[in-house]
């Protein structure tokens, strides 16, 4: 049984701005509910569209006073940094495209971010964002956010204990249905910016999708990619970016893997799963019932893990929130990466030493590494699907 969460040190809310998440918009609502689980910090600000109207509704519907609502990121960046009631971090919530100018501009005025993935549109702008967060010690989050589901956690616990032995092979598929047809023609909105170039970069599927499997794996592995060969397809009638992509990795030691993303793959929704092999045994992990793995050893009969029922790692237990059987899903994982950056950064604030164990969240680092993923995808498939080196 999992005791109610209703622990932790009594400290005042953190405050927040965010960049993106109108009314209309997908992932940034996410965010906001996601944070707004533990209670640990508040909205105080937004750019929320490039619809100033857009704006003023939701942050109205939010409770925000007006002058805390902005026309641009730019506007709301400079203005709130000289507030001495100003946001303690900024949420990046928006299209590609627009990560990179907003999160460099946020982190030279000295705010902590949390930036979605993929982290920016080239590598160059995502190693210039690494470069500012050395230089200034901000932190910064990138929100791989299946990764605060305690039972990936766990498994990223019980590979590093050796449990299922050395790697051999990972397996990770992201397949959804949605972009079967060309929905980007009807004007929705989320595919119409996803398969133009302006706004998503060079890829759509392995920027979008593929990426979370690229992450994923290095998560729970540890394993680095060593060189990879892609090939990356347009099924989309004159669609000018990848909506499928299949990818074979050699990892540094001699594991090999498959990837595959796919935005065609008629019934399924949102079927990111990962298997991973070892010389012991292997690992099987699968979104869409997350509170759950198959893990398989090669001297007993394979079974399945649960979360709240079955021991899990004390990383693992610390996220979880309710009793087994009862599903977390989608919310507590995204509330996990949250909960724990605020934490930490709550710490520093308090001028306290931040330990590694503080920094369990996806960050620049792993995002760097997600654009240079995608860059060499897209060079390789256009190259005829040769091996490249991934350095
Ligand atoms: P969306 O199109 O639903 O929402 C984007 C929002 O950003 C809209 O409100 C739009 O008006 C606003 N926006 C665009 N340009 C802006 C600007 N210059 N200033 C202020 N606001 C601006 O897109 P969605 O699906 O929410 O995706 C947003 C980002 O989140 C993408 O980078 C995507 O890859 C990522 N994402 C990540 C997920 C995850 O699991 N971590 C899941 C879904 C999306």
């Amino acid at each position: 049984m999992i005791e109610g969460q209703a622990s932790g040190t009594k400290t005042a809310k953190l405050r927040y701005g965010m960049v993106g998440g109108g009314q209309g918009a997908f992932i940034g609502d996410v965010h906001r509910k996601s944070i707004a689980m533990d209670g640990k910090a508040e909205i105080v600000c937004g750019a929320f569209s490039q619809s100033y109207d857009n704006t003023l509704a939701t942050g109205d519907a939010l409770g925000l006073p007006k002058d805390r609502l902005y026309r641009t990121f730019d506007e709301m960046i400079r203005t709130e940094a000289k507030r001495p009631d100003r946001p303690d971090f900024l949420s990046i919530v928006t299209p590609n495209s627009t990560h990179y100018p907003a999160a460099k501009l946020a982190l030279e005025q000295g705010f902590p971010v949390v930036c979605e993935k993929p982290l920016a549109t080239s590598s160059r702008d995502a190693s210039d964002l690494a470069c500012l967060v050395r230089e200034s010690g901000l932190l910064f989050c990138v929100t791989y956010a299946y990764s605060g589901y305690p039972v990936v956690k766990h498994i990223r616990d019980m590979i590093a204990g050796g449990e299922i032995g050395d790697i051999r092979f990972v397996n990770g598929e992201y397949p959804q249905e949605w972009l079967a047809t060309k929905l980007e023609d009807t004007g929705q909105k989320q595919a119409a910016w996803r398969t133009d170039p302006r706004l998503a970069g060079i890829s759509n599927c392995v920027g979008d999708i593929g990426s979370h499997i690229e992450f994923m794996a290095a998560h729970m592995t540890g394993l680095e990619i060593e060189s990879l060969c892609a090939r990356l397809d347009r099924f989309g009638p004159g669609r000018p970016l990848d909506d499928n992509a299949t990818i074979m990795v050699n990892f540094k030691g001699g594991a090999k893997g498959v990837y595959w993303s796919s935005q065609i793959a008629a019934g399924h929704d949102n079927a990111l799963r990962l298997r991973i092999y070892g010389t012991k045994g292997a690992v099987e992990w699968f979104q869409e019932t997350p509170n759950a793995a198959r893990v398989s050893f090669l001297d007993r009969p394979s079974g399945t893990i649960s979360r709240g029922r079955d021991p899990m790692s004390p990383r693992a237990r610390s996220l979880s929130r309710i009793p087994s059987g009862h599903p977390e899903g989608y919310f507590e994982s995204f509330a996990n990466v949250y909960s724990t950056f605020i934490a930490a950064l709550a710490k520093k604030l308090r001028g306290e030493p931040l330990v590694p164990a503080d920094l369990d969240f996806p960050n620049v680092g792993d995002g760097v590494r997600g654009v240079r993923y995608i860059e060499k995808c897209v060079e390789s498939s256009a190259k005829g699907s040769i091996w490249l080196k991934m350095d």
